[in-house]
C-alpha cells in the first residue's frame, strides 16, 4: 500500500511561485504556495522525487498530526497518541526542531522538550528504553509548528537543508545559498539554451546551478543522504528507481555556453573545482577576469551576478565599482537580460540604470535586493 502522504516544501520568501511550478513538474498537481511554503499531497515516489529534484525547497515535511492545543499537557497527550514505533526504535535517535509563532505557548525550547518526553515515554513504558536526543544527525528529525492553537507535527524527510548539494566543498567568505541561485536563475526566465554568464562568480553556484538546469540535472544527485534513507519504511528499491528515472532524463549533452569569471585567482580556483566537484568541467569555463575587462560570449543572453558588498569600500570606491558594472552593461551586454542580487542598499542607483523590476530576498540574514534589468540594443 503506498498511502497518500500530506506535505509541505519549505522555501525562501519569494521563492513560493517557483517552487510550487516545480513540484507541478513533478507531478504534485495541487501544490499551492502560502508564506514560505508549498502544500502539496502525493505518495512516497512523489516524497523521494521531490527531495531529489526540487532546486528551491529547503526541505520537505510530512504531517503527522495536527490538532488543537491549549496547553502543555495536551500537547504532551496529543503528540503520545501518535504510536511512534512506527518511525523510530527506542534506542534510535531523534532530534525536535519546534516553531511557535503567535501563542501561549512562549518558548520553543520547551515545546520541544514536552514533545520529546511524550515519545520518550511511550518508548519506556511499552520496553523499558527510550530514544536518545542526537541534534546534529539523528534517526527521525521532527518538525513541531504551533501556530496560535493549532499544533501541526511533521517528520523531516530532507535531513540536513536541500541546500547542502554536495558539490559546493570550497566557498569565499560570502557564497550565495544554492537554492536562492537556483530561484533567480528560473526567475530570470533563462531559455536554458542561450549564454549563461556570472562576470563575479565567486564559488561558482550560479554557474553550477545553471548548468543542472539545463540538462536536467537533480541537484541532489550529489547528496550523501536524505533524511528519509533512515527511516524504518524507507524503501531502497524505489528510491533506486525514482534516481534512476531521475539519471534518463538528464541532458548531459544540451549545448549551451555558461561562462564565469572573477577578477581573484583563489576564488576561480575554489570555483573550478566546485565545478569538478559537480562533474560539469565540460560545460562550464571560469576565467581569472574583471568583470570590466571580460568579453562576453555572443548572446544575447542572461548574465547574473552577485558583487561584493559589506566590504570596507570608502563611499567614493563603492559608488566608482556600481558606476563601472552600469557603464559596462551598457557597453557590452546590449539586449541582454541581467540580474543582479546585492546587500548594498545604493547599488541600483550607483549603477545608474533604471531596472524593469526590482525584488526582495535574503540571502541567509542579509536583506539583499534582486534588480532586474533588460539592456537595451
Ligand atoms: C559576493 S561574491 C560572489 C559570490 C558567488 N555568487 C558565490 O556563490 O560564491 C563577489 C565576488 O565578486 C568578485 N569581484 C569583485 N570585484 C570584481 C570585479 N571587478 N570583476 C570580477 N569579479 C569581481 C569577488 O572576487 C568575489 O568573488
Amino acid at each position: 500500500m503506498n498511502p497518500e502522504l500530506t506535505m509541505v516544501a519549505k522555501t525562501l520568501s519569494g521563492l513560493e511561485g517557483v517552487l510550487a511550478n516545480e513540484l507541478k513538474a513533478l507531478g504534485a498537481a495541487d501544490a499551492k504556495p502560502f508564506n514560505r511554503v508549498v502544500a502539496f499531497t502525493g505518495d512516497r515516489r512523489l516524497l523521494y522525487k521531490v527531495n531529489l529534484c526540487c532546486r528551491t525547497a529547503i526541505r520537505i515535511l510530512v504531517r503527522v498530526s495536527k490538532f488543537n492545543v491549549a496547553d502543555e499537557r495536551q500537547l504532551y497527550d496529543e503528540i503520545r497518541e501518535v504510536d511512534w514505533s512506527q518511525y523510530l526504535d527506542a534506542r534510535g535517535t531523534l532530534a525536535i526542531d519546534p516553531v511557535v509563532t503567535n501563542s501561549t505557548f512562549k518558548h520553543s525550547l520547551f515545546v520541544a522538550q514536552k514533545a520529546k518526553d511524550a515519545i520518550a515515554d511511550q518508548f519506556r513504558e511499552a520496553s523499558g528504553v527510550r530514544p536518545s536526543v542526537n541534534l546534529e544527525d539523528p534517526d527521525l528529525r521532527l518538525n513541531l509548528h504551533i501556530n496560535q492553537n493549532i499544533a501541526s507535527l511533521y517528520l523531516d524527510s530532507s535531513g540536513d537543508s536541500l541546500h547542502k548539494r554536495g558539490y559546493r566543498a570550497q566557498t569565499n567568505i560570502a557564497p550565495i545559498n544554492e537554492l536562492l541561485a537556483a530561484g533567480i536563475i528560473q526567475l530570470s526566465g533563462w531559455d536554458r539554451a542561450s549564454p549563461f554568464m556570472d562576470g563575479m562568480c565567486g564559488s561558482g553556484t550560479f554557474l553550477i546551478e545553471a548548468a543542472l538546469l539545463a540538462q536536467n540535472i537533480a541537484p541532489g544527485v550529489y547528496r550523501r543522504q536524505f533524511g528519509f534513507e533512515r527511516w524504518k519504511d524507507y524503501d531502497a528499491a524505489l528510491y533506486r528507481a525514482v534516481f534512476q528515472e531521475a539519471e534518463a532524463l538528464e541532458r548531459r549533452d544540451a549545448a549551451c555556453e555558461i561562462v564565469g569569471s572573477d577578477k581573484d585567482a583563489q576564488a576561480v580556483r575554489f570555483a573550478r573545482q566546485n565545478v569538478k566537484n559537480a562533474g560539469l568541467e565540460k560545460s562550464i569555463r571560469v576565467d581569472c577576469k574583471a568583470f570590466e575587462e571580460q568579453t562576453p560570449p555572443p548572446g544575447p543572453g542572461v548574465l547574473v551576478m552577485n558583487p561584493p558588498y559589506g566590504e570596507r569600500m570608502a563611499v567614493e570606491q563603492i559608488n566608482a565599482f556600481h558606476r563601472m558594472i552600469g557603464e559596462t552593461l551598457q557597453k557590452k551586454y546590449s539586449g541582454w537580460k541581467v540580474r543582479i542580487i546585492s546587500g548594498y542598499p545604493g547599488a541600483a542607483e550607483g549603477i545608474g540604470l533604471r531596472p524593469a523590476k526590482q525584488r526582495t530576498f535574503f540571502n541567509g540574514a542579509i536583506e539583499c535586493k534582486l534588480l532586474e534589468y533588460r539592456i537595451p540594443r
